[in-house]
Parts: C-alpha cells; sequence; structure tokens
C-alpha cells in the first residue's frame, strides 16, 4: 500500500466516531456471548437448580486431590463426590478400594467427560456418574462424602450432611472448609488443603454448642 493510502486511512479511522447504536450493539453481543458459555457450556442442566446455589466448575489440583485422598487413608465403603466435575475424585476413590464409587453432576459434558477418563483408566462400568441435583440426593448411606464446592453454599450443605449422614461417616472438604464445623484433621496448605470431617464428633460438639446463624 502506498504510504499516503496508509496515512489516509488511519486519518479516516481516527476520525471515526464510535456512536451510542454502536456501543448498544458491542454490549448485546458481548453479554450474548457471555451467556451462550455460561449456559451452554459452563452451567448446562442447571436451569431447574436456585441461582445462588449453582456452583461452577473448577476441577481440584493434583495436590488438593492428594490432600483429600490422604485424608480418607483407612476408610473404605461407599464415597460420593457431590458435584463430581470431570470425575476425577470418584476415579482416584474407586483405585483406593471406594466401593462402590460415585459422583453426581448437573454438567452433561462433564458427565461425558468423566465417562470418557473411566474408559481410559479402564474403570469404565466401574465407577458411577450420575446426572442428579446434589441437593436432592439422599446420602443416608453414604460413609465417605467429598465436597469442593462455593463457600456461599457450605452452611447448607452442613444442614444437609448433618440430618442425613449416618454416624460413622466422614467428610472431606477440599479448598473451602465447612464454616460452622470442627475438623477432626487437615492437611496441605494454601488452595490445596483439604478438611475431614467425622459426623459422631461434629453432632457432639453441635449438642454442646449450637449453630449461631442461619443463611
Ligand atoms: C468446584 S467443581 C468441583 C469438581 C470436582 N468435585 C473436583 O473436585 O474436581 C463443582 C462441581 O459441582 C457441580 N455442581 C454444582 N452444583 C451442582 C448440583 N446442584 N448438583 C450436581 N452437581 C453440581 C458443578 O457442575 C461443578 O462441576
Amino acid at each position: 500500500m502506498d504510504p499516503e493510502d496508509t496515512e489516509q486511512l488511519a486519518a479516516e479511522v481516527r476520525g471515526k466516531t464510535v456512536s451510542g447504536w454502536d456501543l448498544l450493539q458491542i454490549a448485546t453481543g458481548t453479554g450474548l456471548a457471555a451467556y451462550v458459555v455460561w449456559a451452554g457450556i459452563l452451567m448446562p442442566g442447571f436451569r431447574r437448580v436456585p441461582l445462588k446455589l449453582q456452583v461452577p466448575y473448577v476441577p481440584a489440583s493434583a495436590k488438593q486431590l492428594e490432600n483429600v485422598m490422604l485424608l480418607l487413608e483407612g476408610r473404605s465403603g461407599k464415597l460420593v463426590d457431590l458435584g463430581s466435575g470431570d470425575g476425577r475424585i470418584v476415579l482416584e476413590a474407586y483405585r483406593q478400594g471406594f466401593r462402590p464409587s460415585v459422583g453426581y453432576e448437573l454438567n452433561p459434558w462433564l458427565l461425558r467427560l468423566s465417562s470418557y477418563r473411566a474408559w481410559k483408566a479402564g474403570c469404565y462400568g466401574k465407577v458411577s456418574y450420575r446426572r442428579e441435583d446434589l441437593w436432592k440426593v439422599d446420602l443416608s448411606d453414604c460413609a465417605n462424602v467429598t465436597v469442593f464446592l462455593a463457600p456461599s453454599v457450605l452452611q447448607l450443605l452442613e444442614r444437609k450432611l448433618l440430618t442425613e449422614l449416618p454416624e460413622e461417616a466422614r467428610v472431606v472438604a477440599g479448598r473451602y472448609p465447612l464454616p460452622n464445623w470442627t475438623p477432626t484433621s487437615t492437611a496441605g496448605d494454601g488452595p490445596n488443603q483439604a478438611w475431614a470431617y467425622d459426623l459422631k464428633a461434629v453432632r457432639r460438639a453441635r449438642q454442646d454448642k449450637p449453630e449461631r446463624s442461619s443463611v
């Protein structure tokens, strides 16, 4: 291109003003794109879940997974991961002897990914990933529960766990501790930290000191 043409083009671009209509179109387009990513990829299957209970997918780090499993050492029986994401905790729990090893997840893409990962690991059909709302599943026969959810929903989760879990159950929370419970033990630090809670001890402590606030 001729240098004069380039200068003329640059001058034209400089002189061009962005109208209100242009801005509205940009904002609408950006909003729409963000919504499509949110509704279609990150949160499909969540239409019936109240907005304040919707927790997006963030996979546990390798170190976090290691810490969670460390706190389950020596235990056995049924393990459930509430909001199982790509299925990594369920798969590792199966490898370490937990039977059955079950994940509840609403995002169909993540359920497919979980099945693929299980198949690749030679565990297809041995672990189970179910498309169910974690707030609606019955936990009364779960000896081991793992959770990695947003802090905003953990107080409500405490109530569900307290109501449903058997006395011998252990809950292991990754990255965010349960707000009102005292852990039996903890492993790791920073974003990889995990906390273990034994239901028997939690219930005993609550009898001595009832929960202070509600959501
Ligand atoms: C922070 S991710 C944790 C994923 C996995 N547990 C891990 O540690 O790698 C939370 C997951 O919970 C799922 N989830 C959120 N609310 C749910 C609900 N009501 N029922 C089932 N799954 C849910 C999300 O889709 C997301 O995959």
